[in-house]
Order: structure tokens, then sequence, then C-alpha cells
């Protein structure tokens, strides 16, 4: 009877994983791959400084990250930028309103990126978590097991999904998207490649420039991950070792009555 069933749970699992998320509701998620997936899986720092170098220079024209402190930045399993920098990026780039100069003055690292609502464009802060790209089968979630949620991924393939379609609806162009709920969604393609010019010499492909900026965006909705990640082994360690011991002081405290010795 448990064989069976042990049989056909397997079964089952190996279906919803070989079917694939065609079955979910939505638009179409790729599963990219990122360094940050798995158990063990952490932030690449080069990755995230160029993805905060194509948020800055495309997306934060139309997007904001107000619940970004700049000074995480600088943070060791983030993208990890000296002081110096993160100070010279957060003047350079941002204005902020200050309520006791009742001027605007340049960003200081102590401030957060700022909200842009011009043309209405989500804040990107927690976009990564807010979206699950993973769904189905029929609803159940299963894919999300063993792909994680898809929040980058989901991301990364609304920004290569651009089929070069486009049309006027109700006085709002819409582009045409494989991976947007709808099919058609009202951001322009931001991305066409070479849209920056990375320090670190990689090529500025559209799937690259993607990638990067989706995995920013992760590090900028879940900055604590990595520190997740080892209390949750931490955890996982220690329950391994206690449910030993218990079993073998439970072994020890029924022994005499199991067996009908003393010792
Ligand atoms: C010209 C302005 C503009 C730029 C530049 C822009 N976006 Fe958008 N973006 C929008 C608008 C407007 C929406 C809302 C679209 C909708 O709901 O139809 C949006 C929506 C999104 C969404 C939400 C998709 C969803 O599932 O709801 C993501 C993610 C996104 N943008 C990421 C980016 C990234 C990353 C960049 C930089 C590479 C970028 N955007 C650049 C205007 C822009």
């Amino acid at each position: 009877m448990f064989r069976k069933l042990a049989l056909s749970a397997a079964a089952a699992l190996a279906l919803t994983t070989g079917g694939a998320y065609a079955a979910g509701e939505g638009g179409h998620t790729e599963d990219f791959s990122f360094s940050f997936e798995g158990p063990f899986g952490t932030y690449d720092q080069a990755q995230l400084q160029r993805g905060l170098q194509v948020y800055t220079e495309v997306c934060s024209a139309c997007h904001g990250l107000k619940f970004v402190p700049l000074r995480t930045l600088s943070a060791e399993n983030g993208p990890g930028m000296p002081e110096d920098q993160v100070r010279a990026y957060a003047a350079q780039n941002y204005e902020v309103f200050d309520q006791e100069e009742d001027d605007y003055r340049a960003a200081l690292p102590t401030d957060h990126f700022p909200a842009n609502d011009t043309v209405g464009a989500p804040d990107l802060s927690l976009m990564a978590k807010a979206r699950a790209g993973f769904h189905g089968p029929y609803g159940l979630g299963l894919n999300q097991l063993f792909n994680g949620i898809g929040g980058p991924e989901h991301i990364a393939s609304i920004l290569t999904g651009y089929t070069g379609e486009q049309r006027t609806q109700a006085g709002t162009t819409l582009y045409e998207n494989h991976a947007f709920d709808g099919g058609w969604i009202s951001m322009a393609p931001p991305l066409y490649g070479d849209d920056v010019t990375y320090a670190d010499g990689t090529e500025a492909t559209i799937e690259q420039e993607s990638k990067d900026v989706a995995a920013f965006l992760m590090w900028t909705a879940e900055p604590k991950m990595m520190a997740r990640k080892q209390a949750g082994f931490a955890g996982v360690l220690f329950l391994t070792v206690l449910s030993v011991l218990l079993y073998l002081t439970n072994k020890r405290i029924w022994k005499p009555i199991k067996y009908g010795k003393k010792d």
C-alpha cells in the first residue's frame, strides 16, 4: 500500500516538473538561471553592480526604488560598493526633496532611492518578490517548489519577451509581450542591447542586461537572502543532529521494557 502511494506520488511529481510552466495562467516565464538559486546560491557581486548600472541608466527614468536605502549599496552581501563610491553615486544621480531646507538637494547615502511617479510605472523595490513567475500545474503552484517563485525570471522574461508588435487602445500604446499577463504591456521595450557600457567588459546583450537588472532587483527585494539561507542551513543541521540524539535517547529509555533487561 505504502509503496503504491509512494510510487504514484513520485509519478505525479515527475509529471509536474516535466509539464513545465505551460499550464500556468498568465504570461510565459522563461527559466533563466541565476547564481542565487538553490539552498547555497549567493548573489554575484559583479552582476549586482552591472544590474545597478542598467537600473540607473535605463529603468530609473520611469521606475522608482523608494524602499531601498542608498547606503545599502555598500552591503557586503549586496553590490559591495566602497562607501565613497556610494556617496558619489548618490550625489551624481539623484535629487531628493529636503523638508528642512524646503528645497531639493543632491541625495546622500542616508536617503532612499527616490520614488518615480512620472509615467505611472510601478515601484520596483519589491517587484521581484511581488510577482510569481512560476505557477501551475492547475493552480497548485507545484512548479514553484522546483523552480523557485520566479520573480527575477519574470522580470527578465518581460524584458526579453517583446514581439515587436504594438497597438493603440483608448489612447494608450500597448506592446505585445509573451511574458506579461494578458499579452500586452504599456511599457515600451526599454532595452535594445548595448544600452549601457559595462565597466567589466561584459557584452551588453538584451539578455545579459535583463538578467543583470533582474538579479539586482532580486537583491533590492531580498537584501538579506544570504543570511536567511545560512540561518536556514544551520537550523536544518541542528535539527538533524537533534533528531539523531532523540532517536538514540528514545531507544535507550525503552530498552528495559522492550527487551526485559535492566541496565
Ligand atoms: C519609459 C518608461 C519606462 C522605462 C524606461 C522602463 N519601464 Fe518598466 N514599466 C513602465 C510602465 C508604464 C509599466 C506599467 C506597464 C503595465 O502595467 O502595462 C512598467 C512595468 C514594469 C514591470 C512590471 C511588469 C509586471 O509584471 O507588472 C517591470 C518588472 C518593469 N517595468 C521593469 C523595468 C525595468 C527592469 C526597466 C529597465 C530595464 C524598465 N522597466 C524601464 C515604464 C517604463
